[in-house]
């Protein structure tokens, strides 16, 4: 399952990619405004973080599809081939997806609330479709089987089309969605360090460090060997 960093906060990105294995960022007009910074030069130092190996996925912020067509060719353009472009998953955004596709630029329906909608993206040639598991819940559906019955279409027709959960309040709905074979996640910060905060973890961490103190008056095996 590929892991992306749902942010734009510079020093949160650092921090993750230098420990976790992460394959990306993925952003959204709320998530840059979030930043205060101009679009171009907190998108710029994210891909100047991430290298071109990881991937970046920038939105399209008009809703007709020419408007999304022109801003597609221009964010490949400028932030490198390694881009994908994140279009709404409204009849306009079809269409863009469908042209898009035969340009070569790729894309990722997003704003996807119903397993049909992620269809019709995956459909129209989108790389990548992005249910938001939790606002899903908030509105009193389950985020999470509407996320494993956009997996099931992609696998039972063969499309190619990774369906690329986001929007989690917690590790445990990511969980479930690794079990069941989701191709991607795109978590925020705290979600992802929620993977491995325990506070039982870290008791058997200290104790092994402390164990070895205790017997060696040493910090590491280096020191012994
Ligand atoms: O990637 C979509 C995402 O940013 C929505 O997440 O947490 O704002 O519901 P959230």
């Amino acid at each position: 399952m590929k892991l992306f960093i749902d942010d734009a906060d510079i020093e949160a990105i650092k921090r993750l990619i230098d420990l976790y294995p992460i394959d990306g960022v993925t952003t959204n007009p709320t998530i840059l405004a979030r930043t205060g910074k101009e679009p171009k030069e907190v998108l710029s130092e994210i891909r100047t973080i991430i290298g071109e190996e990881r991937t970046l996925f920038v939105q399209a912020v008009p809703l007709d599809a020419e408007g999304i067509i022109e801003d597609a060719r221009k964010i490949v353009a400028y932030f490198g081939k390694n881009t994908i472009v994140k279009i709404p998953s409204i009849p306009e955004g079809f269409k863009a997806i469908r042209e898009l596709k035969i340009e070569g630029i790729h894309t990722c329906g997003t704003i996807v609330y119903t397993p049909l909608q992620g269809y019709l993206a995956a459909k129209a040639g989108a790389d990548y479709v992005a249910p938001y598991v939790n606002r899903i819940d908030n509105m009193g559906y389950d985020g999470i089987t509407v996320t494993k019955k956009m997996q099931d279409i992609m696998e039972n027709h063969g499309y190619d089309c990774t369906v690329l959960a986001a929007s989690f309040r917690n590790s445990n709905q990511v969980l479930e969605l690794c079990e069941y074979g989701v191709g991607a996640v795109t978590c925020a910060t705290d979600v992802i360090d929620n993977f491995v905060k325990n506070v039982a973890i870290d008791k058997v961490v200290d104790d092994f460090v402390k164990d070895f103190e205790k017997l060696t008056g040493k910090h590491s095996m280096k020191d012994v060997l």
